[in-house]
């Protein structure tokens, strides 16, 4: 339970007979040094009091989506981007259709939709609703989608049924989600990542770039953060919000990115290099605007090769454990174990960037983790979840 200290969780409480035993999971989940903010929909408000939620997490409990005082305090977003794990205990037949069809209409399943942190279930019905096909293909969605899903457990049931559908025992619960955090995992170790694009100056008002959007290296940030690493991150120009514990150090072109990286390599454990750096940078920038000029169709821009990073940052002296990313639209895995070997890196990260649903600016990825001995693929998923399967892994070769 250790793994709970500190830990932000939000608490979703639905309408089950269940949600009586919530209030001791929130008892369990503050005795282990997490702090609670309960979300109850209307029918979780009728088998159980915010009051006796509110009490036993020591904070205010959230039930609509459109109330300003509440917003005024901790709107739904803060409150989704606050959240390390978002719990749903008990969740009803009913949420989870709702949260498989991705609907958004009350608070809980509007900050479910619109949190990073990972999402857990305790499923809590009648055995029938439980097996009922309806239910198990909602519950199939969400498992694809990453969704945790703590039980059911079975047993005799409170309408007098037997069967599977029982919410878990909240020492289960408690448990379960403890083991969702990897914070022993990367505990005190010191991660430097990239991410971003970088922008190389033609003159004054042009530029050569790409499609990063940094949602990648953002959300390895945030999981390598979560896993308790004390995190900095170089970015290149993106609009994302600096995740939470880690320390951003914003750059623009390849150059300032090797600047900031060096002068940060020497110091870190782990490097992470997932920005899309330019190989390639004018060989000079204008210092005026670039005028058409009549007669002649064609501009020549002449380009020198930027700094290759990752190659520089395992070639130190003191080299951290080294992950660099390989996004190639084929043969991706043959040039990824080249890359692995030729820029000397512990692990690389195989993307295959031709399919627009996965890689540049989208907000899943599937890749293929590359390391000397060893791969694993790790499956269409947010890129949430591929930074926290990814974390697991390097902490794991990380630590041999
Ligand atoms: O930002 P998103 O929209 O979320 O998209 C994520 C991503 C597709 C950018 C990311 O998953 C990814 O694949 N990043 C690597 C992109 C890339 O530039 O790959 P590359 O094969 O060109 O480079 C190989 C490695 O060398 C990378 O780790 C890169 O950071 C590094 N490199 C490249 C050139 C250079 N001059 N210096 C470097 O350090």
């Amino acid at each position: 339970m250790q793994r709970l200290a500190n830990k932000r969780i939000v608490l979703g409480v639905t309408g089950g007979i269940a949600a009586y035993k919530s209030a001791e999971l929130v008892r369990l989940l503050k005795k282990a040094g997490a702090d609670v903010h309960v979300v109850m929909t209307r029918g979780g408000r009728e088998f159980i009091t915010p009051l006796t939620l509110q009490a036993l997490s020591g904070n205010p409990v959230h039930t609509d989506l459109l109330d300003p005082a509440a917003e005024a305090a901790m709107g739904h977003i803060e409150l989704a981007r606050w959240a390390d794990l978002v719990l749903v205990a008990p969740a009803t037949a009913d949420c989870i259709a709702r949260l498989a069809t991705g609907q958004a209409d009350d608070l809980l399943t509007t900050l479910c939709l619109a949190t990073n942190a990972p999402i857990a279930l305790a499923p809590a019905m009648n055995q029938a609703m439980y097996r009922d096909p309806a239910t198990q293909a909602n519950l199939a969605t969400l498992r694809a989608r990453g969704v945790h899903l703590f039980g059911p457990a079975e047993g005799a049931q409170a309408c007098g049924d037997t069967g599977p559908g029982r919410m878990l025992e909240p020492v289960d619960i408690a448990a379960s989600a403890a083991g969702l955090f990897q914070s022993g995992l990367l505990a005190g170790v010191r991660v430097l990542v990239t991410a971003g694009p970088t922008r190389e100056a033609i003159d004054p008002v042009r530029y050569i770039t790409n499609h990063s959007s940094g949602k990648m290296g953002y959300a390895i940030a945030e999981a390598a953060a979560a896993a308790g690493a004390r995190v900095t991150l170089v970015s290149g120009p993106v609009r994302l919000a600096c995740p939470e514990r880690v320390t951003r150090i914003d750059v623009t072109s390849a150059r300032q990115m090797h600047e900031a990286v060096l002068a940060q390599a020497g110091d870190c454990d782990i490097f992470i290099g997932t920005a899309a750096v330019a190989d390639y940078a004018p060989v000079e920038c204008a210092t005026q605007k670039i005028k058409k000029t009549e007669g002649n169709d064609e501009l020549v821009i002449r380009l020198k090769k930027n700094p290759d990073i990752i190659g520089e940052v395992a070639a130190l002296a003191r080299k951290p454990f080294t992950v660099g990313f390989a996004a190639e639209t084929h043969d991706v895995l043959a040039y990824g174990r080249d890359k692995l070997a030729r820029k000397r890196l512990d692990m690389i990260v195989a993307n295959d960037v031709s399919n627009e649903r996965i890689g540049f600016n989208s907000d899943s990825n599937a890749v293929t983790v590359i390391w000397a001995d060893g791969e694993r693929v790790l499956p269409e998923a947010s890129k949430h979840t591929i930074a926290r399967h990814l974390v697991a892994l390097v902490a794991e070769r990380f630590k041999r």
